[in-house]
């Protein structure tokens, strides 16, 4: 019932902007399919998680059938484009997901082609998804899942939004903390400098389902605060966003995949870094960047969780 509402107005949100290249899609039948992951704070490695069946077996056709063309991890070739992106900021959702397995499409970039008569996809479309969904949330780091023991984690019910996806994702096994701002604690709770994760700065974003720019979504101004300073002191180097440039790395990925934690950044901050992409100057006498450093990994948390999508939020308050 909830979802078929919030699924209508993501649709027609989608339909009434430019997102209409990533048309059509079909009506799925039942809820999108939830993966259930836990990983140790700060994993780099899915080696180091729990997940559920359907997510292993969603690794491992991806590995089989998918990774060839888009990549490790989901995260893209020349050739073909980063899934995670596509989830995040061009509005595929479960609906264009079974299309695009089905007919597949020639787009801008090429051509995805139908697994229409590929029975391992046609049989686990819905891992794949649920896979490909727990990459986007920012759920779980690249690498290989270990093999679903007897006690693995279970989906809590049958998640069938952001919130409780994410619910069921960050469930933590006992002794790890669970992720620094899940998006369901971001939703309610006030902003606190410590929120049992070490101290690291925490974001409170909330976005309507399937929205794909910041504009649409409330943030607090530590959040806001965060996107501004990236805006005139990083963007520059690392893209619109945080995703990215010639010559200076996607930071999500870096949170994501290169265990960059609050401790490494407030490092990089201070004293810089020359790496293999090059040079990450020292930000020690950037006035603006130290006055507001817990503000930009606040705001680089939130995008690398997926929670907030690319684009210049509202000014808390306004
Ligand atoms: C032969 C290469 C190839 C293989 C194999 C392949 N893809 Fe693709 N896929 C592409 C290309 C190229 C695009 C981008 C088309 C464009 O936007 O121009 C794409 C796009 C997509 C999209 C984005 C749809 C959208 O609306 O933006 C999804 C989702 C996707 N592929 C999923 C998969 C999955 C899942 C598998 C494995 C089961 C897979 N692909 C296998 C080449 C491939
Ligand atoms: C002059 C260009 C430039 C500017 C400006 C810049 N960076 Fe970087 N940054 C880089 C490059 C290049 C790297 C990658 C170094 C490598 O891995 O080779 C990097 C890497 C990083 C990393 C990854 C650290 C790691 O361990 O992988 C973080 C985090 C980072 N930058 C944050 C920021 C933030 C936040 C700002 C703004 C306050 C910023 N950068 C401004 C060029 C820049």
């Amino acid at each position: 019932m909830f979802k078929q509402t919030s699924l209508s107005l993501a649709l027609a949100g989608i339909a009434a902007t430019a997102l209409a290249v990533h048309e059509p899609r079909v009506e799925p039948e039942g809820a999108p399919p939830a993966y259930a992951v836990a990983c140790p704070e700060g994993a780099a490695d899915a080696g180091a998680c729990e997940v559920d069946q359907l997510t292993y077996d969603g690794w491992k056709t991806y590995k089989i059938e998918c990774q060839q063309c888009h990549g490790g991890g989901g995260m893209g070739s020349t050739f073909a484009p980063n899934l995670m992106t596509r989830f995040n900021e061009s509005g595929v959702d479960y609906g264009r997901f079974l299309y695009v397995m089905e007919h597949g499409y020639q787009g801008q970039m090429g051509v995805m082609p139908s697994l229409a008569k590929n029975p391992r996809v046609q049989k686990n479309k819905d891992a794949v998804y649920a896979y490909l969904k727990a990459r986007a949330d920012g759920a779980m780091p690249n690498g290989r899942p270990p093999k679903p023991d007897d006690t693995p984690p279970q989906p809590q019910g049958a998640a069938t939004n952001e919130t409780e996806t994410a619910a069921a994702a960050t469930t933590a096994p006992p002794g790890t903390a669970s992720a620094a701002a899940s998006p369901a604690q971001a939703a309610d709770a006030a902003p606190e400098a410590d929120n049992g994760t070490g101290g690291a700065p925490s974001y409170s974003v909330s976005c309507p389902e399937g929205t794909a720019d910041a504009g649409a979504c409330t943030v607090d101004q530590l959040t806001y605060d965060g996107w501004r300073t990236f805006k005139i002191e990083c963007q520059q180097c690392h893209g619109g966003g945080a995703l990215g440039s010639t010559f200076a790395p996607n930071l999500l990925v870096r949170l994501n995949e290169g265990g960059v934690d609050y401790a490494r950044f407030l490092d990089v901050m201070e004293n810089g870094f020359q790496g293999q992409v090059g040079v990450m100057p020292s930000m020690a006498k950037n006035a603006r960047v130290q006055k507001n450093k817990e503000a930009v990994f606040a705001y680089l948390k939130a995008r690398a969780d997926g929670v907030m999508p690319n684009g210049r939020p509202p000014k808390p308050g306004s």
